[in-house]
């Protein structure tokens, strides 16, 4: 059973290589960016974890970046309803997405 050790390695490092990919397509929820948003802590994480489970799910996550504040205006409604989220997690995913842009 010599394999062993070398597979319970290698899940480790399937483990943290999605967690540091995941890191990059939806960016943790900093204090900074609960201080530039208009939301609290709470509405944020939500907004990311509604993020994580549903935008990536049609088409790679569009990064928050990769889209400017005005077009996510346009967006989100648009993808919420692709989505199927209520009013109420569209609004955490869109305080998410421009919160967690890094210019602004
Ligand atoms: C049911 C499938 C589906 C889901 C779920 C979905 N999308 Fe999309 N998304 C699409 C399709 C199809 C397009 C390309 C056509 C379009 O713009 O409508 C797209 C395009 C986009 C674009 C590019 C739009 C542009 O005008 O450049 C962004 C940004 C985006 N999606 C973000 C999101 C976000 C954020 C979520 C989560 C709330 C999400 N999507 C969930 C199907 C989906």
């Amino acid at each position: 059973m010599k394999l062993c050790p070398w597979i319970f390695t290698l899940s480790i490092l399937a483990i943290f290589g999605c967690a540091s990919s995941l890191e990059k397509q939806a960016p943790a929820v900093t204090p900074a960016m609960v201080a530039r948003s208009s939301s609290t802590e709470g509405i944020l994480q939500q907004g990311r974890a509604l993020y994580i489970a549903h935008c990536g799910r049609c088409h790679e996550y569009q990064l928050p970046d990769t889209v400017s504040d005005a077009d996510w205006h346009v967006v989100v409604p648009g993808m919420a309803w692709n989505a199927g989220l209520s009013k109420q997690d569209e609004h955490a995913v869109h305080q998410y997405v421009i919160a967690a842009q890094s210019k602004k």
